[in-house]
């Protein structure tokens, strides 16, 4: 007895470590939608609140988006979802844009082989075949229960009544003004000077959303739209036919699965490196007890960056997309391969890049891709995240049809060993083929714990995407924050090439990095930017629903 009362003060504490963070996020009974925009957020909720489930609130809310949250929401991009259906089953979605069929591996290099700058990122030539209207009908026909009508109806009827721009729309618009008026003439809709409060309406963008209603994945990719948006880009200088348009399909793709401890994370496959490499990361540092360690302390961000230099390593060289190049998954992701990959690893001293590859280049971040989460209240859950790459995409906006197109044959590797928009090298597994899909970072995740569903998590952010993610995760499972706190603590980013270590301006000492420079890590002293823009949910023990929607953005949870 007496044993056991003086052991009772450490069963106390082992107890109290396991309990999970309490909650700091919005909390809701059954559903939720944790998105870019309160606006998307609202009409994904309220699709499941009026009897829909997850996916039907995927399809509005990827819609909403396209006309909340221009900035990267789109019908003239693409992106990745993977699913959890509440009996378990599991399955991933590649909405991602192609090459058009007249692509060609040297189309960005001039007579001399260089990169012709700006080719693959501004204007019409940039601009890949887009998928996303083809993957939210695919989700549709596959899974959903409402009528296309009632889901559709309260994304047109916001394109028609406008949205509220925000203090961080406003200032995003003026910064990137310019440059819509170079690649669009000085009368197209976005050189007007916006303002908080100002309210923007989308009579075109609900007109193209009205054909896709009427005439479904054909209303977009073939007819009058699909005419129409193929003449603009021609126009313009682009390569897109309505063949490219037509022969576009989505496709379902097995998810990257693996286990980390006593999680089971669910992940995109390729063409998105985004799984295959947080799956190589985590791998690499599971046999760590990381959560002694403490959280973005000295040891937690040296491991860190050793598994990501290692893993990006590998993202660049073998990855792209799968039904053009063999990646020999099977090896990279064996335990044996990623145990020989940190054989020397040290916590004394910094593994250089260049002992792990080759090469020099800069890295330039950004946020201009969108990730969404969705838990229904049935338990099915969804991860999506979707992008025109970067901010507004090409900046080409088809005034006619409302909506802006990516850039995303950025992607691609132009050139091997020539770095694109996000720093990231690539290689022949990433070369430009007709019909091709670019490699991607997008890392719509799910995670179990104990055979259930755990966390739903994603963000923007190019390059910085997969660290991102993982640091989220590893945020409430090894340093127990709530799904909130977890979101929005201060990031670090490292990808092998630059050989330096990227940290948000909060949230880092002095001391610390210091301390990593010793050990001879580069930090990277340019101006430092944010790194993702997570939105999450975490199921709570009692099977409520915590959100964490991003401090950073106008990131909002809304749900029931
Ligand atoms: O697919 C990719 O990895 C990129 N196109 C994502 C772009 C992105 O996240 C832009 N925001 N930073």
């Amino acid at each position: 007895m007496r044993r056991i009362i003086l052991a009772l003060p450490f069963l106390l504490f082992l107890n109290c470590k396991q309990q999970p963070a309490l909650p700091t996020g919005l909390v809701t009974e059954k559903a939720m939608v944790v998105s870019a925009r309160e606006e998307a957020s609202k009409i994904g909720s309220e699709i499941m609140e009026n009897g829909g489930n997850a996916f039907d609130a995927m399809v509005a809310t990827e819609l909403a988006l396209a006309v909340a949250y221009p900035f990267a929401g789109n019908l003239g991009g693409g992106g990745f979802m993977v699913y959890r259906k509440n009996n378990g089953d599991i399955g991933g979605l590649d909405y991602r844009e192609k090459a058009p069929l007249s692509a060609h591996r040297d189309m960005y290099l001039d007579s001399l082989g260089n990169v012709i700058p700006n080719m693959s990122t501004v204007g019409a030539t940039a601009v890949g075949v887009p998928g996303t209207v083809a993957g939210v009908m695919e989700v549709h026909k596959k899974f959903g229960s409402l009528s296309l009508s009632d889901i559709l109806t309260p994304v047109i009827k916001l394109a028609k009544k406008g949205v509220l721009v925000t203090e961080k729309q406003a200032k995003r618009l003026e910064s990137y003004k310019e440059r819509f008026i170079q690649v669009n003439g000085d009368s197209t809709k976005f050189a007007a000077n916006f303002v908080a409060g100002d309210t923007i309406k989308y009579p075109a963008l609900a007109s193209t959303l009205e054909k896709i209603l009427e005439n479904g994945r054909d209303g977009f990719y073939k007819g009058e739209v699909a005419e129409k948006l193929a003449t603009f880009i021609q126009e313009k200088g682009g390569f897109i036919t309505t063949e490219d348009l037509e022969r576009y399909e989505a496709k379902w793709r097995q998810p990257v699965v693996f286990k980390y401890k006593d999680l089971r994370v669910i992940s995109m496959s390729p063409p998105s490196s985004g799984g295959v490499t947080i799956n190589q990361i985590f791998k690499m540092i599971e046999s760590y007890d990381i959560s002694k360690y403490g959280h973005n302390s000295a040891k937690s961000v040296q491991l860190f960056t050793e598994a990501a230099r290692r893993a990006y390593a590998d993202r660049n060289y073998f990855l792209g997309d799968p039904d053009f190049a063999d990646i020999p998954l099977d090896v990279i992701l064996s335990d044996a391969y990623l145990q020989e990959r940190m054989q020397d690893f040290s916590f004394d001293k910094a593994t250089l890049s260049s002992d792990v590859s080759h090469g020099e280049v800069e890295i330039i971040e950004s946020m201009e891709t969108t990730h969404y989460s969705i838990v229904d209240d049935k338990g099915n859950a969804i991860s999506a995240t979707t992008t025109l790459n970067g901010g507004y995409g090409s900046k080409l906006y088809s005034a006619e049809l409302g909506f802006f197109l990516n850039n995303e044959m950025d992607d691609f590797s132009s050139k091997a060993g020539v770095p694109n928009m996000f720093g990231l090298i690539g290689a022949e597994a990433n070369s430009i083929a007709p019909e091709k899909r670019m490699l991607s970072s997008m890392t719509p995740t799910l995670v179990e714990k104990d055979g259930k569903l755990y966390m739903v998590v994603g963000t923007p952010g190019g390059s910085t995407i997969i660290t991102a993610v993982a640091q989220t995760i590893l945020n409430v499972y090894e340093y127990n924050l709530s799904m909130q706190e977890a979101v929005n603590a201060p990031r670090f980013h490292h990808q092998w090439l630059p050989d330096v270590v990227f940290f948000e301006e909060e949230g880092f000492s002095e001391e610390l990095k210091s301390s990593l420079k010793e050990k001879g890590y580069q930090i990277f002293e340019g101006r430092s930017r944010i790194i993702g823009k997570v939105d999450a949910i975490r199921v709570l023990k009692n099977g409520k629903l915590e959100g964490g929607a991003d401090k950073r953005g106008d990131d909002t949870a809304v749900g029931y």
